[in-house]
């Protein structure tokens, strides 16, 4: 890690009454206030994902969860707060170093390359492991061949992962969306990341397509923490093992699954939903249902 970017170090919360709410943190994102202009998108909004555990980030629209999303990701740097990695406050975070701090997102636009095959489009998210990088190989540099065979092996593993290794020589623009969303992930998964930001990572899904993503999602906690940031409520209530709901820019409710689904507060925020009714698809009438974009 940068040592310029290693400007201070977070102790444990001395109030907190649980070993495991004392541990240090896979991420913890404290007191983060983000404006555009006169609009407040976050006030002073915090969570922490703890190591191993899928953490949920709701609310309703423009409640900020793509703000606090960027912020995680160095995509946006708050007015205020602290993005906390392992106890080591991050300065300095931008999106192409996220891999040096061990993480990983998927974005909600993909980001594919189209001119590129599926299987180097996965390789371009293993660059770290490799000596002389995917640039390298590229530019066949010395020991490049080498790596170059392992990047394969690495994304070619990822890619049978998640069941789509068989698409490896195809380019992204020839495939369904969700075989596309999937690729995103390999892509996110081949660099080994011990923490994994997901954007609305159900958008576009057919709700079969959300079953096996929910699985998928769900047995990745034994390697790494993930932060969810998703409409879905039927799928964040499958597998999240905390949610932080969020509402006009503020934290409103923090806890398992079934604490936040009878939490007044995010029952009210839902305008009035009854309860049983959180476990429903509340996401946006603006899904894409047949995106374009790679
Ligand atoms: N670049 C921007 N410029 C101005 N206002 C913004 C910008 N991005 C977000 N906002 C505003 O900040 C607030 C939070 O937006 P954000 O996109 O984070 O919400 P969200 O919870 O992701 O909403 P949705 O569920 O609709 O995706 C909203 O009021 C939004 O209009
Ligand atoms: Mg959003």
């Amino acid at each position: 890690m940068p040592a310029s970017d290693q400007v201070a170090h977070a102790t444990p919360d001395p109030t907190s009454a649980t070993p495991s709410a004392t541990a240090t943190p896979a991420l913890e994102l404290r007191d983060v206030t983000v404006r555009f202009g006169g609009v407040t998108a976050l006030s002073a909004a915090g969570l922490r994902v703890a190591e191993h555990t899928v953490h949920g980030v709701i609310g309703p629209n423009g409640a900020g969860k793509t703000t606090l999303f960027n912020v995680a990701c160095g995509f946006l740097r708050p007015d205020e707060g602290q993005v906390v990695r392992r106890g080591e406050t991050l300065a300095r975070l931008r999106p192409h170093r996220l891999a040096s701090y061990g993480m990983s997102r998927t974005l909600q636009g993909l980001g594919l390359f189209d001119r590129l095959s599926v299987l180097d489009n996965v390789m371009v998210g293993a660059d770290r492991h490799g000596r002389s990088g995917f640039l390298g190989t590229m530019l066949a540099l010395p020991g490049a061949t080498r790596d170059e065979d392992r990047l394969r092996e690495r994304a070619m593993e990822a890619l049978e992962r998640l069941r789509i290794a068989e698409h490896a020589r195809r380019y992204p623009p020839s495939l369904p969306y969700a075989l596309r969303k999937r690729v995103a992930l390999a892509r996110a998964l081949v660099a080994e990341p011990t923490l994994l930001l997901l954007d609305e990572p159900a958008s576009g899904l057919s709700s079969e397509e959300m079953d096996e993503l929910a699985a998928l999602i769900g047995g990745l906690s034994g390697e790494m923490a993930v932060m969810l940031v998703e409409h879905h409520m039927d799928l964040v209530m499958k597998v999240c093992d905390r949610i932080t709901v969020l509402d006009f820019g503020k934290v409103i409710a923090d806890g398992s699954p079934a604490e936040v689904q009878q939490d007044p507060a995010v029952v009210a925020a839902y305008l009035g939903d009854d309860v049983a009714d959180l476990d429903a698809d509340t996401g946006p009438a603006t899904d894409p249902a047949t995106p374009t974009e790679a």
